[in-house]
């Protein structure tokens, strides 16, 4: 995949080297540059490789969701695309906390509470998770969220109705393109400017369960996960059934 520029904005100060991604500020203080790397971890760092092309495909697929959630009412950090690998946000202020949505048991779920996993669920979960890679992201609830100030009582409810939204939106958008969403993690920052609360990250097959309709094949980063194979396979397949 040939890297296209679509866009002038340009990358001033290198700022911040996450897991998967590079941030970079701009000319203008309101807004970043996110640059998406090939470079997958697993186990909070543990594991670590480099997913050929898994840059281009979470680039492109979370702008693309991003602007889908956009236009039913979610606000995002997302701005626009500048290349296959790089998007421009909303400068914000991350919540150190991951809100994850379940529609069918896998994962931590599954392990947690002893169940198989692909039982459909009569509603979706949400869980709230402690951003913290040296706590290994603990299970956090709203006592916990307040002992450690990470958001106010109402910021936490707004993130949670908003996953929820997320949740209803990107279910029937995948349904429509014969794939089950199992589960998925979301990110949210305040805005540099003006502190408005805003889905930031990215969402992409490293941050959602992804399953075939019809054969159930994971295509996702399980794949990496669990060393199933055929990982660059299932996120091409991805940005095929979604974008192009
Ligand atoms: P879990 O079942 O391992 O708790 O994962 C739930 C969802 O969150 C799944 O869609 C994968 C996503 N996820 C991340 O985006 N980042 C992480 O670090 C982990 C552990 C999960
Ligand atoms: N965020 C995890 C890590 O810390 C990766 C994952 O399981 O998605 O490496």
């Amino acid at each position: 995949m040939e890297d296209q520029q679509v866009s002038t904005m340009e990358k001033t100060e290198f700022l911040y080297e996450g897991k998967a991604k590079k941030i970079y500020r701009t000319p203008d203080p309101g807004l970043y540059l996110v640059e998406y790397k090939d470079d997958a971890t697993a186990f909070d760092g543990l594991k670590k490789g480099t997913i050929a092309g898994k840059g281009v495909v979470n680039n492109l697929v979370s702008a693309h969701l991003f602007q889908l959630l956009e236009r039913h009412g979610v606000p995002t950090h997302f701005v626009e695309l500048v290349s296959d690998r790089e998007m421009v946000v909303r400068a914000v202020r991350i919540i150190a906390l991951e809100i994850v949505v379940r529609n069918i048991t896998a994962g931590s779920l599954a392990k947690r509470l002893g169940l198989e996993e692909g039982l459909v669920l009569d509603q979706p979960v949400v869980e709230t998770y402690y951003k913290s890679d040296e706590l290994h992201d603990p299970l956090i609830n709203n006592d916990h969220i307040r002992l450690l100030n990470l958001a106010a009582p109402e910021e936490v409810e707004a993130m949670r109705a908003a996953a929820l939204v997320v949740n209803e939106v990107l279910k029937e958008y995948l349904a429509g393109r014969g794939i089950d969403l199992v589960d998925f993690k979301l990110e949210f920052g305040r805005t540099l400017d003006d502190g408005r609360l805003v889905l930031a990250d990215e969402i992409s097959p490293d941050t959602c369960r992804l399953w075939d309709r019809d054969t159930k094949k994971k295509l996702d980063k399980d794949r990496f996960r669990r060393d199933l194979g055929g990982v660059e396979e299932a996120y091409a397949e991805i940005m095929r059934r979604l974008i192009r």
